[in-house]
């Protein structure tokens, strides 16, 4: 059994961050979102793992996995050309699959449950394709399953003007060799793309079965800014444990779970987790509310968080009230303390914004 993690693509609704970091490395709960799917992969104990990239995220990439010792085995980046779709993206890693069957992940996906169970039930079975599925409100964004009463797999459409279930696709699949066949049948979609949500639907027509398995947890799909939001909330508040490991002043109050990492000082602050300060920070005459990760080696003084991801070496001063943000790395943010409405924003690597 391989993996192959899907991060190409370009992660176009999360400019300006995305310019300089690829979305597959911005971080959920102070890890970028692609370690959290490695270690799904490492939990369900699969060492072979494929992550395709794109030509211009795939240096950054490398360079942080590294040789993928952390998540215990090897691991072989493929280029992508261009983003022609995710089972354009099956066929760029051909090489790397083989005969294997393997358990394909997109690379900006988090689930609560992890990969384990929907493994161990595929070796149970002998269907040549396995997709998670989830309820939605509304599943027009998605690939969407019809089932039979037996929770048989019968038709799939991706992104349905008039979906015919609520159940979205989650970009979790297990597959055999087979699909390599399906994907040379099919051709490219009504956005341009090979659609593996198409490439699954021609197995079922030749006779294949599919089963899915219903995930109940947590699915988040880190598509947009409001989404990388949402993303740090839910894990913060699932998987936060408190651990003070920096230096807290006597002037200071903590409540909650919260969790300060070596290096750290804060002085004369209220921190009311769950909320996560990393590394080497200065948190100074300022409150830090919930659902707030702040990466290492930032400075916040005179000012007030909350659910807001910052990110590394930031030097945040007299801002009343900064709530749903995301601040990129090296960037200077300085109010004059006189602004009481909630501020909301979303910038880039070394930006300088001054409120008057
Ligand atoms: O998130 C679940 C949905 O993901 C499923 O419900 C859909 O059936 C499936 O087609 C997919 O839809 P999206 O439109 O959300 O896919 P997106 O273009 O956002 O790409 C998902 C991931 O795959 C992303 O991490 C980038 C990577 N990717 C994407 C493309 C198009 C590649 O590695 N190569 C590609 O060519």
């Amino acid at each position: 059994m391989k993996a192959l993690v899907l991060a190409a693509g370009k992660g176009t609704r999360l400019k300006p961050l995305t310019n300089t970091i690829p979305k597959h490395l911005l971080p959920v709960a102070d890890k970028p979102i692609l370690f959290h799917v490695l270690d799904y992969i490492a939990e369900a104990g699969i060492k072979d793992i494929g992550i395709v990239v794109s030509p211009d995220s795939g240096p950054y990439i490398e360079e942080a996995i590294g040789t993928g010792s952390q998540w215990g085995g090897g691991v072989t980046f493929i280029v992508q050309p261009q983003p022609l779709g995710l089972a354009h993206a099956v066929k760029a890693a051909q090489g790397f699959l083989g005969e294997s069957p393997f358990l394909m992940l997109l690379g900006d996906n988090l689930i609560q449950e992890g990969v384990k169970d929907f493994l161990a039930e595929f070796r149970a079975s002998s269907s040549d394709a396995r997709i998670l599925l989830r309820e939605v409100p509304d599943p027009r964004a998605f690939g969407v399953a019809e089932l039979d009463s037996s929770g048989k797999v019968v038709h799939l459409v991706e992104k349905p003007r008039t979906p015919k279930s609520n159940l979205a696709i989650v970009g979790v699949y297990l597959f055999t060799p087979e699909i390599h066949k399906a994907i040379a049948r099919i051709t490219p979609s009504w956005r341009g793309e090979l659609e593996i949500t198409d490439a699954i639907q021609e197995l079922l027509e030749t006779g294949k079965e599919i089963r899915s398995h219903l995930l109940r947890g947590w699915w988040l799909d880190i598509a947009s800014n409001d989404g990388l939001i949402e993303a740090n909330h839910v894990v913060l508040d699932a998987l936060l444990k408190p651990n003070v490991e920096g230096e807290v002043d006597a002037q200071s109050r903590i409540v909650g779970r919260v969790q300060i990492e070596e290096g750290t000082k804060v002085e004369n602050s209220l921190l009311q987790g769950p909320l996560l300060i990393a590394a080497n920070c200065v948190i100074r005459n300022s409150s830090i509310r919930p659902f707030t990760n702040i990466r290492a080696g930032t400075v916040v003084e005179d000012s007030s968080l909350e659910r807001s991801v910052i990110l590394e070496d930031c030097r945040i001063s007299r801002i009343n009230h900064l709530a749903d943000s995301v601040i990129g790395r090296n960037t200077k943010l300085a109010g004059q303390g006189r602004t009481p409405e909630k501020i909301k924003l979303f910038i880039g690597d070394d930006c300088q914004v001054e409120l008057e």
